[in-house]
């Protein structure tokens, strides 16, 4: 089976492409390198001890999307490109609206033209807004989205409903992602932000290597066990399992059927910081700083779907994901 992967230079992508190959598809990867870095196709074939067609695109250009087509029988189409950085969304909104729906839209009129009906998304737990209960089940309310990321995802969603009201025999498969850290556990494969990092691993990791001076724990009056957030972190291994099941999945049956990925097990962000300093033997230096706009206090997902249906259950632990990601930055380092 041959799938074409977008974004498979980039941090989610680079681990899918790896599992992909790993589980015996032949994989086509389209990137345009704006996030993915230039060296990353060749650590996969390092990694994976197999070659595979690497197309510098951007999924926007039709034509050149169509030049895959038309050099590959493509079965199944795993969408993990786009823009993924919430605060510049909330600052340049119609830069993530073009892209990130342009580049779905994009592919899908060319699968449409070439009859390919399997579709795998990288969807986002953001989708649920700030969440009235959790654990968050697949069927809680979408659409209240904090930022304009979010909302790409959840525009994108609706896409892929309507399509496959409209084709019985579409098969889209969105995958909510929780909160994917961690790195392969080589070292050679991980999450390498430009610039001061937003998200939490990726800062913890700037401050162990002094390169940044402490972390910033954004609230601390939260109704959690310690007034800190509580996330459910999942390892990007993991995560890249669940897109070779989704793709399995996509490819025998039709329809839409969204899947959560994640652990089900909550972290606070002092949890975090307590496992990262055991596990790596680095002091995290931290301060409690006022709570950032848009955070919501627990995040969790109900997983149990995709256990269901697609056969996948996240493994890796807390502390596999805090190792692998300070293997990976250590190997920067060196
Ligand atoms: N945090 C800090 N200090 C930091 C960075 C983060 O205390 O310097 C805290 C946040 O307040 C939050 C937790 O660490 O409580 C996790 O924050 P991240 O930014 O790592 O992740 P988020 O949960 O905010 O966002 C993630 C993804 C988004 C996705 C969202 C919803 O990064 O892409 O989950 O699923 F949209």
């Amino acid at each position: 089976m041959t799938v074409l992967l977008t974004g498979g230079a980039g941090y989610i992508g680079s681990h899918v492409a790896v599992e992909m190959i790993n589980a015996g598809f032949n994989v086509v990867i389209a990137d345009n390198l704006s996030a993915g870095h230039k060296d990353v196709p060749e650590r996969i074939k390092t990694l994976t001890g197999v070659s595979f067609p690497f197309f510098e695109i951007d999924i926007c250009d039709k034509e050149a999307v169509r030049g895959i087509f038309d050099s590959f029988s493509v079965d199944a189409v795993v969408h993990a490109a786009g823009y993924k950085a919430v605060a510049e969304s909330v600052s340049l909104p119609l830069k993530y609206y073009r892209n990130n729906t342009d580049g779905a839209l994009t592919l899908l009129e060319v699968m449409a033209e070439r009859g390919v009906k399997a579709f795998v998304f990288s969807s986002s737990a953001t989708v649920y807004g700030i969440p009235d209960t959790v654990p968050i089940k697949e069927t809680a309310h979408t659409g209240d989205c904090l930022n304009a990321y979010g909302r790409t995802k959840y525009i994108i969603e609706k896409i892929l409903e309507d399509l496959c009201r409209s084709d019985p025999l579409f098969s889209a498969v969105p995958l909510r992602y929780f909160n994917p850290v961690g790195a392969h556990r080589s070292g050679l494969l991980g999450d390498d932000p430009i610039g001061v990092p937003n998200n939490l691993m990726p800062y913890i990791l700037r401050v162990a290597a002094g390169r940044l001076p402490e972390l910033n724990i954004f609230g601390n009056d939260y109704p959690t066990k310690d007034g800190t957030c509580i996330r459910d972190y999942i390892h990007v291994v993991d995560l890249a399992k669940g897109h070779t099941a989704a793709v399995d999945y996509a490819v025998k049956h039709s329809g839409y059927e969204v899947f959560n990925l994640g652990t089900g097990i909550g972290y606070s962000v002092l949890d975090m910081v307590r496992v990262f300093e055991k596990v790596t033997g680095r002091p995290l230096p931290y301060k409690f700083a006022p709570r950032r706009e848009g955070d919501s206090a627990e995040y969790l997902a109900d997983p149990s779907k995709a256990e269901k249906n697609l056969g996948w259950r996240a493994v890796l632990t807390i502390e596999d994901m805090c190792f692998d990601a300070q293997r990976y930055e250590g190997g920067k380092e060196q």
